[in-house]
């Protein structure tokens, strides 16, 4: 990624920045590595050395203020990002292609799955992404017990687990290991329509029959049961009268790929508030005190 201008606030300063000029570069330094706005903060730092020792490159003419305010930022590691799929893997797509545009500062790097034919674990394979068959049944005898899946994810270092179509229950080993980690998303408001049952095209059988108005995507963090975790993020659809359930489910899925790669850019970017209740909220970028 190219160097990226910034503009700050200079006061005093023994001559103003140029306007065409930019007065600081803040450089990317590695492949894997991001800067992004933390905070304002008061320095006296004046020297072209001082901005160097920290990495920070010094163009035009910023010298000689006592006082200086500016937008400083630090450095965010790529997220390791494990995907869970049983299915088609739509959403596992839409964020791997997310990875790969860097419009999400993450990278997927093992895909889970306890159908290893399905369309998402054959994607993997394309994008040479390592498939691991998860949990071990008498349906797939070589699929990873709940102890040897946290252990292959730990080697692959992975940081967030994120289930996209995963039909199975997470092993209580696996939620414990990864506490505040995991996401989960789900096609409806929930908590309506979501528990044991509740799932593909059943769901939004569900939804219409009830004559909801309203049906959209949920993604919530994973706890030990179905669908019950936090819920971090929602978007809603019209449920129409002449809708079918595959009408609604495909309006319902536009909306969670646009829905999930949102919410895992700012999972990725550390976004994350949780407030003091346990209710997890994501705040806007660059606004530390407006959330969504
Ligand atoms: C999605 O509707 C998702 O909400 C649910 O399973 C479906 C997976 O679809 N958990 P896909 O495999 O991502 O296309």
């Amino acid at each position: 990624m190219e160097a990226k201008a910034l503009c700050g606030t200079f006061s005093p300063l023994t001559r103003p920045p140029s306007r065409t000029q930019p007065s600081i570069l803040f450089k990317m330094e590695t492949k894997n590595s991001i800067l992004f706005p933390l905070k304002k903060l008061k320095t006296n730092l004046s020297l072209r050395s001082d901005y160097r020792r920290m990495g920070i490159i010094v163009d035009g003419l910023v010298k000689e203020s006592d006082q200086m305010e500016e937008t400083m930022e630090h450095e965010l590691k790529r997220k390791r990002v494990a995907v869970f799929v049983s299915g088609g893997g739509s959403n596992f797509k839409s964020l791997h292609q997310a990875m790969i545009q860097d419009r999400i500062h993450g990278e997927v790097v093992v895909v889970v799955t306890d159908k290893p034919s399905c369309g998402g674990s054959e994607y993997a394979r394309e994008k040479s992404i390592p498939v691991v068959s998860a949990p071990k049944s008498s349906s797939l005898p070589s699929g990873l017990p709940a102890v040897d899946l946290v252990n292959a994810l730990r080697e692959f270092k992975v940081d967030f687990l994120l289930l996209a179509g995963y039909l199975k229950l997470l092993p209580v080993e696996l939620v414990r290991a990864y506490p505040r980690a995991i996401l989960n998303i789900h096609p409806s408001l929930l908590p309506a329509f979501g528990g044991k049952g509740y799932y593909g095209i059943k769901v939004h059988k569900a939804v219409i029959a009830s004559g909801a108005r309203y049906s959209g995507a949920t993604i919530h963090f994973v706890d030990e049961h179905y669908d019950t975790g936090r819920i971090l993020a929602q978007r809603v659809v019209p449920v129409l009268v002449t809708d079918s359930p595959e009408e609604l489910a495909a309006r319902v899925l536009r909306e969670e790929h646009k829905l999930y790669v949102e919410v895992v850019t700012a999972l990725c970017e550390e976004r994350i508030f949780w407030r003091e209740d346990g209710v997890p909220f994501i705040k806007k970028r660059g606004h530390e005190d407006e959330y969504c």
